[in-house]
């Protein structure tokens, strides 16, 4: 992977370094959406109920203050279906004009506002309804598109339409198949209609904004796994690695070759041998979600995605960072993804931005342990504390440099 280190590396004019977040993981009481439903199941296996969240909702202001004071100039946030459309058909101009403030206020920060139209969660209509199976589904995920797009013409350059299309199906054909059926199958083969339910989703909202706002580059995010064959020179594992990658990766990262761009969320690797995938080795280290300490996958991932895609669309980090409560390894863990992204871009990948995952401590699917925020979040008060690590990547932001 790449070649020589790349210290000091000037990162190119323009380009977006910030930090990004998801409307259920740190806005609070998302009661309309399906996964405050599943979280409030009796019985329900999803742990810890989000809750108030980072009560971002109300504190938006303060978080993007924080986030322009330290040095960056971009954040990602999602627009929340389920606020937006909490009853099919019924829209709520409050929540419009919460979002219409949010895509402004981000602006007057000199903040690029990414906006993320889908980030894992929806009404709870839409899911009892058959979710993204449903034939209608991606009739209605681009009616409500059409209903936010004024707000995305408002100046948005880069659109999510949704967030880990691969991961959801994943996650989609989990829930369905019962979550205790996971250990049983080693691993999850996600279900193909909800992969071709969520590209037909992808392509009607991108119709839509080509049509209401032509100016807008859409894309959608994939959650880059780093397939790698062990032992890596040997061709019957790169072929399983290959065929593994297929559905949960590479069949996504090929319709993006369709759009103004895409965006890269790396976090760890997957060894993958000629028998299948391989569990974390015993002896590596791991992060507080449980993942091998691998911050080199960055490079990788970009590398991937350029090769899948052709190279001829433009990428942004959407998401990259660790679950740790120790924000020194935070900083390694950053300055060693960064550089091997300098590497990338050394070497052709068009990478057009960072974006840390997450701009604060948040609510990850169930727990409130594993801390990936640049902000610290008081539990009681939602006090914010900036850690050293968002001081670090702020003067990366400020100055364009990588330090080294
Ligand atoms: C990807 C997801 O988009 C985000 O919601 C999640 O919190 C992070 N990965 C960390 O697991």
């Amino acid at each position: 992977m790449g070649g020589e280190p790349v210290p000091g590396f000037r990162l190119p004019d323009g380009f977006l370094v910030g930090a990004a977040t998801a409307a259920h993981q740190v806005e609070g009481n998302n009661v309309a959406s399906d996964w405050w439903a599943f979280e409030h199941r009796q019985g329900s296996p999803a742990g810890t109920p989000s809750g108030d969240a980072a009560d971002s909702y109300h504190r938006w202001r303060e978080d993007m203050d924080l986030l322009s004071e330290l040095g960056f100039n971009a954040y990602r946030f999602s627009i929340e279906w389920a606020r937006v459309e909490p009853v099919r058909g019924r829209v709520s101009r409050a929540a419009l004009a919460h979002y219409r403030r949010m895509v402004e206020g981000a602006r007057q920060r000199g903040l690029e506002p990414v906006v993320t139209l889908h980030h894992f969660t929806v009404p709870a209509w839409f899911s009892a309804n058959g979710g993204w199976t449903a034939p209608e589904a991606a009739e209605l995920f681009a009616g409500y598109v059409r209903t936010v797009a004024p707000l995305v013409a408002q100046g948005v350059r880069y659109v999510v339409t949704l967030n880990e299309p691969n991961m959801l199906a994943v996650m989609q054909t989990l829930v369905r198949e019962g979550l205790e059926a996971a250990p049983r199958h080693g691993h999850i083969e996600p279900d193909p209609a909800i992969s071709e339910g969520l590209i037909r989703a992808h392509r009607a909202a991108t119709s839509v904004l080509k049509e209401l706002c032509p100016h807008v580059l859409t894309g959608w995010t994939v959650a880059n796994q780093v397939y790698q064959p062990e032992p890596p020179g040997d061709p019957a594992a790169r072929a399983a690695a290959t065929a593994y990658a297929h559905p949960r990766e590479d069949l996504f990262l090929q319709v993006s070759r369709e759009d103004g761009w895409v965006g890269v969320q790396s976090y760890t690797r997957t060894r993958v041998a000629a028998h299948g995938p391989l569990p974390v080795p015993g002896g590596a280290e791991r992060t507080l979600t449980g993942w091998e300490y691998h911050p080199e996958a960055l490079g990788a991932a970009l590398r991937h995605t350029a090769e899948v895609t052709g190279g001829n669309v433009p990428v942004l980090v959407t998401e990259n960072g660790i679950a740790t409560a120790d924000d020194r390894r935070r900083i390694d863990h950053t300055a060693r993804a960064l550089m091997s992204m300098a590497e990338a871009l050394r070497d052709g990948v068009d990478v057009r931005g960072y974006l840390h995952w997450s701009a604060l401590d948040n609510y990850e699917w169930g727990s409130y342990e594993p801390t990936f925020g640049l902000i610290a979040v008081d539990p009681d008060t939602f006090a914010r504390t900036p850690k050293e690590s968002a001081r670090w990547l702020g003067t990366v932001a400020r100055t364009g440099r990588l330090p080294g």
